[in-house]
């Protein structure tokens, strides 16, 4: 279902204590009746983390990544069983940094996001362009291509289970943020894709959070445009006098 989504990526920073501190201030606040909070915690931090989340039906557990494999010899990576079992609900699934720097093909991610629906669990799917895309003005054939490839092989009904964050590559961790209008522009673009895809009634369901530099500063204006359902949030996530003023941002 359709719904506002505050959710935090916190990749790879904090530590024990201040991930448990984090959680639990986030858990402790009164979050709006429309609004859902997910945060995205490092694997070693998820289950203490769980234990305050869970305090708060409104407060949701994300993990940044997982295994495409149900389990076996694969030394340093972690299986949905095992996210499942420290308290997970969703799975961050192609962000750009797992595309980049780690080289995650649209078929991986595929097939990640095969394996995470048959186990229940939710997707945030996650797409955006280069920096010379954007600048050759080609942002919606690149990412038309990536939810063709990556994600329409799934069923409308396993769509109820995925979100959808476009964060333009160009606007992640470097404090330019999409204008309004170039978010509205391609969530409108995306949101038509599905639509194209699966019909109206999907495309009317799907939430398409917005990701690149988010603040407390352009957070209400972004969140303010009738096809961006909300954030996926790094930098100013990691922070609860950041993070907080973002929730209540719509
Ligand atoms: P920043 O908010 O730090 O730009 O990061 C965005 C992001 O990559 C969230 O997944």
């Amino acid at each position: 279902m359709r719904k506002n989504i505050a959710a935090g990526n916190w990749k790879m920073n904090l530590n024990l204590d201040q991930s448990v501190e984090l959680a639990h201030q986030v858990s402790k606040e009164q979050i709006p009746n429309d609004v859902e909070v997910i945060l995205g915690v490092p694997y070693p931090f998820l289950y203490s983390c769980s234990l305050h989340t869970n305090q708060n039906n409104k407060v949701h557990l994300a993990a940044q990544n997982c295994n495409e494999h149900e389990k076996g010899a694969f030394t340093g990576e972690v299986s949905l069983d095992q996210l499942i079992s420290v308290g997970v609900d969703y799975i961050i699934i192609g962000h750009s940094e797992r595309r980049t720097i780690y080289g995650e093909s649209d078929e991986l991610l595929a097939q990640k996001i095969k394996t995470v629906l048959s186990k229940g669990l939710k997707v945030i799917f996650c797409c955006g362009e280069p920096l010379n895309i954007r600048e050759g003005n080609k942002q919606e054939d690149f990412v038309a291509n990536q939810l063709k490839n990556g994600l329409f092989n799934i069923s409308a009904e396993n769509l109820k289970s995925v979100i959808i964050a476009y964060e333009p590559i160009w606007a992640i961790g470097t404090g330019k943020t999409a204008s309004p209008q170039q978010a509205q522009d391609m969530h409108a673009f995306i949101r038509n894709a599905v639509k194209n895809q699966y019909g109206e009634a999907a495309s009317k369901e799907v939430s398409i959070l917005y990701g690149g530099s988010v603040k407390p500063a352009n957070a209400k204006d972004l969140f303010s445009n009738a096809d961006v359902d909300g954030g996926l949030v790094g930098g100013a996530s990691l922070k609860v006098e950041s993070f907080v003023p973002i929730i209540n941002s719509f």
